[in-house]
């Protein structure tokens, strides 16, 4: 099956060019086609942009036993609607995701439920190092340096030098540190909003430990990648071991801060927790400087009964899939951003960090993961409509210019404002770790 989509104003990594892309079966086979090629389907795109499918590198699909929350199916379809085309998921299901075995069953199910590509994280524990060292089929391994929804925790020095000194897969950590969480907790004593959330993960313990896992990085001379990161002051640290380590920030510690507390209380409710407006412009500015290189959601929905129970009793995590490619088109709608920049931080630089085989830009040879999107295209966000299996969403009732119109993932259409089949359409990501990152990629494969 051939398509041809033309008339599209196409988002290369450093030019936007109106020209036609050819795909053939699950790749983009040609770009600037002669008109008179023959395809079996013609699209024409005029006045919509073409970019690469987003690639979203740290999601919560629930799934194993959490479903009730969320699910593969569910989750992949919201994926597909919002223009992301690739996740990649964490460990802390139940079972949580430790072994070479539960990180197979995780690829066998999805095989058989996702509209969208994936791939999994191993998880470390202070006992698992032999499956850490071993595993495959996997972009890496996530430690969790301070604890968050679920068990999984690694905070003794000793289990940690071993993870960094004995394995070879990047690593990657939620870094918030669990004895300032603890201690802070304690001399708070019981929390009376959710708004001490962010007095009891505070800047310290964000900082702490990102200073700490860093310091591990550098002297193992291992790759690292930040997740979530939600402070400017982390951003310092990250700027001294730039070309090194790489990091990436969530719409959610972009557009909140902890004076939305008042209007969405256990909304925003996250670890790391959100901080202040001015930890807000000092994450936006990392990402222009090129300090911070990717966007992620951090998608860990949980039911509404759950997020309203009173704090500390709710979860923390809010549902983002469906709505993050939107933010920031929005932004460069508002002039803030370019389109560029948004592929950049969305689809080509997490296919760097993790190295993935023929993702994250439109080449001749990469996966026809893409997706047409409407710069001008308004529309308010709504609990009723999210896709998410919880149905609710931090910024019901905002109203965003620019969205995802149409989804290909390996060659098929998934979206076409509406999910077009039910059959899974994902495919597993293939990791060719001997890529070196994003840092060895810079300036291309
Ligand atoms: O708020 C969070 N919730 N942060 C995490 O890192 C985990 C997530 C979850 O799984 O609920």
């Amino acid at each position: 099956m051939k398509t041809l989509i033309k008339n599209a104003s196409v988002v290369f990594p450093e030019e936007v060019l109106q020209t036609s892309v050819l795909l053939e079966g699950s790749k983009i086979v040609d770009i600037d086609v002669a008109s008179q090629i023959d395809a079996d389907e013609v699209i024409d795109a005029t006045g919509l942009h073409l970019l690469p499918g987003v690639i979203d590198d740290q999601v919560h699909f629930r799934e194993p036993g959490l479903t009730h929350k969320e699910d593969l199916a569910s989750a992949s379809r919201a994926c597909a609607k919002g223009g992301v085309t690739t996740f990649l998921e964490m460990p802390n299901t139940i079972p949580a995701t430790t072994t070479q075995e539960r990180l197979e069953e995780k690829l066998a199910l999805a095989s058989r439920t996702s509209m969208v590509n994936y791939g999994f994280y191993i998880g470390a524990t202070p006992e698992n190092l032999s499956e850490l060292v071993a595993a495959n089929r996997t972009p890496g391994i996530k430690i969790f340096l301070g604890s968050s929804t679920g068990d999984l925790l690694v905070d003794q020095q000793d289990a940690l030098e071993r993870i960094f000194a004995e394995t070879t897969l990047p690593i990657t950590a939620h870094c918030e540190d669990e004895a300032t969480i603890r201690k802070n907790a304690q001399q708070f004593g019981p929390p009376r909003n959710v708004a001490d959330h962010s007095k009891i993960r505070d800047v310290a313990a964000a900082v702490i430990a990102t200073r700490r896992a860093l310091d591990l990085a550098h002297r193992h001379r291992h790759r690292f990648h930040v997740l979530h990161v939600s402070t400017a002051a982390e951003v310092e640290l990250l700027a001294i071991h730039r070309h090194l380590i790489t990091a990436e920030v969530c719409p959610h510690h972009l557009f909140f801060n902890t004076e939305d507390y008042e209007r969405l209380g256990t909304r925003v409710q996250m670890n790391p927790s959100i901080k202040t407006a001015s930890d807000n412009e000092g994450l936006w500015q990392a990402l222009e400087e090129g300090t911070i290189q990717v966007i992620a959601t951090d998608h860990a929905p949980h039911t509404r009964e759950e997020k309203d129970k009173p704090y500390p009793s709710s979860p923390s995590g809010l549902p983002a899939v469906e709505n993050s490619l939107a933010l920031m088109l929005d932004q460069v709608h508002r002039g803030r951003i370019t389109i560029e920049q948004v592929v950049h931080w969305m689809c080509d630089a997490p296919a760097r960090v993790w190295d993935m085989v023929d993702k994250g830009r439109i080449a001749v040879g990469y996966d026809a993961d893409l997706i047409l999107v409407d710069l001008e295209r308004s529309e308010e966000i709504r609990d009723e409509t999210q896709w998410a299996k919880c149905g609710w969403t931090p910024w019901h009732g905002e109203t965003l210019t620019g969205w995802c119109v149409r989804t290909w993932v390996m060659g098929h259409t998934v979206f076409n404002q509406g999910i077009v089949d039910q059959t899974p359409k994902g495919e597993e990501v293939r990791f060719d770790h001997m890529r070196g990152g994003y840092w060895a990629t810079e300036s291309g494969h």
